[in-house]
């Protein structure tokens, strides 16, 4: 085994204290497996007013300390939780920045973000407790990054990007009052077309990069798929790795979830069948469980294929006879679309907007096919779930929905779900075709259940491959200094 070593992850959102979208599930269960496998895992992130102090009581730590910005210091009060009963979380309280319902979305969330990035970097000194890794997430923290690599500090950085669609990417006028202007202009020089965005930052001054699957990471190579950092990350592709995400097991396990109508294992799959009526009761549509169900747990955007989904939709609803349950939130213009169709076809679809975590769970748990028609998908929890729930996932051939859903041949032997190639609505009419055509052959679906419910998802692989990523930034991260000193 590896030295145990002293990780801090600072991320903008850690499940379950509040929660966006998969970023928050995977800085809330990465750190659990880090520390199973012997580490001293903690984690930072901003003190939202929307984090419930009833489930998550908080202590004070330290003293309140100053940050300084443009307008002026502002004081930062460290409170202190827990998670999985064991594991700190040190909460960044600042009534200015935090004290506000929203996780993302506000007008000055560069200066929220570059403030909780300072704030980040002092908190090791504060509470006496110096990380020999900071593993950051996302554009929110890459001026932890940046601060590590100014300001010299002991620890090695890693920079992890979830979906490089969210760059923190803003106007140049932003420059002067960011702080930043010197390190871009000194990037600059080398990127002569770069303007202010923050993924830039970490991919940049980190010691290592790691993205959330290994095809993403040769994705992201790529004008497709780089979203404009292509250059930069293919400047430092010495240093970029693809980790596919996990799932957590205490979390997502049919045969323990109390937030299902009937609990099932392998031995017991045929009671998978009462959620699926307590689903179709819950949605509105007619309960029978001969009739081919497909959900979807989503983000409602372009990511996430809901404008070849409009395509489809006619073609779905008159050539098959498949229900289609939606469960999420995201652009305005793809709610009123499809409560636009659940309101015509009230007998096949049925679309809530919101989130809802125990519906999201029945819906894992009741519904025969998971789909997921993304454009691009860094990795894709929401598979990797299903599957654990011997839910039969409709993918696109993309990132990691690619990396762990093979596609299943004619006879079903093989693979694990119904995957289709080209972005457009013809090819994922074809799948779901394919995919209801496969549903009445009861013995080879059992098969296909059986073993997609076996297949692994949990952390612990992956959890010691970011054991090496550690290992090969704290190494550079030595050269580094090394070299500095020479
Ligand atoms: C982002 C990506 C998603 C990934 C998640 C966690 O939400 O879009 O593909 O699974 O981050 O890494």
């Amino acid at each position: 085994m590896v030295q145990p070593l002293k990780i801090l992850f600072c991320a903008a959102e850690v499940s379950p204290l509040a929660k966006v979208g998969g970023l928050a599930d995977v800085v809330g269960s990465l750190p659990k497996a880090l520390a199973k496998l012997g580490h001293d895992v903690r984690i930072t992130m901003p003190h939202y007013s929307l984090i419930d102090e009833k489930t998550h009581p908080t202590t004070t730590v330290g003293r309140t300390f100053t940050i300084a910005t443009k307008k002026q210091p502002e004081q930062v009060t460290i409170q202190s939780t827990a998670l999985n009963g064991n594991l700190p979380v040190y909460l960044i309280n600042n009534k200015t920045y935090f004290a506000r319902p929203a996780v993302y979305g506000e007008a000055d969330d560069l200066e929220r973000f570059i403030f909780f990035s300072n704030a980040a970097i002092a908190l090791p000194q504060k509470i006496g407790w110096q990380p020999d890794v900071i593993h950051c997430h996302d554009w929110h923290t890459a001026v932890t990054v940046l601060n590590a690599h100014r300001l010299k500090t002991p620890s090695a950085t890693v920079f992890t990007v979830h979906n490089l669609a969210y760059q923190g990417a803003f106007d140049d006028s932003f420059l002067a009052s960011s702080g930043l202007q010197e390190d871009f202009e000194s990037s600059k020089k080398l990127f002569p077309s770069l303007s202010l965005n923050m993924m830039a930052l970490g991919i940049l001054h980190s010691d290592m990069i790691t993205t959330v699957s290994q095809n993403y990471a040769q994705e992201i190579l790529t004008p497709e798929y780089g979203a404009g950092m292509e250059s930069l990350l293919s400047f430092r592709k010495d240093q970029l790795q693809g980790i596919v995400n996990g799932i957590d097991y205490s979390e997502f396990d049919p045969a323990t979830d109390p937030l299902i109508a009937a609990n099932y294992d392998s031995s017991r799959i045929w009671r998978k069948a009462v959620n699926k009526l307590a689903l179709q009761k819950r949605a509105g549509l007619p309960q029978d469980e001969h009739i081919p169900l497909i959900g979807m747990v989503t983000r409602l955007d372009e990511q996430k294929g809901f404008d070849i989904l409009e395509k489809a939709m006619d073609s779905i609803l008159k050539d098959t006879n498949a229900q289609l349950v939606v469960l999420g939130k995201g652009r305005e213009i793809y709610h009123q679309l499809m409560q636009k169709v659940a309101g015509q076809y009230p007998d096949r679809v049925a679309v809530i907007i919101a989130f809802d975590n125990p519906l999201a769970h029945l819906i894992y748990a009741g519904a025969d096919y998971f789909l997921m028609p993304s454009r691009f998908e860094p990795c894709g929890l929401g598979q990797m779930i299903a599957m654990r729930y011997g839910t039969i996932p409709i993918v696109r051939r993309t990132g990691g929905l690619d990396e762990t859903v093979p596609d299943l041949s004619p006879d079903l032997k093989l693979g694990r779900g119904f995957v289709f190639e080209s972005y457009d609505g013809d090819a994922l009419v074809l799948a779901i075709k394919r995919a209801v055509a496969a549903f009445p052959r009861k013995e080879a679906w059992q098969q296909v259940l059986l073993r997609i419910m076996q297949t692994e998802f949990s952390w612990e692989a992956s959890a010691k491959k970011y054991e090496a990523v550690y290992e090969r930034a704290i190494n550079h991260h030595k050269n580094e200094v090394k070299a500095r000193a020479d």
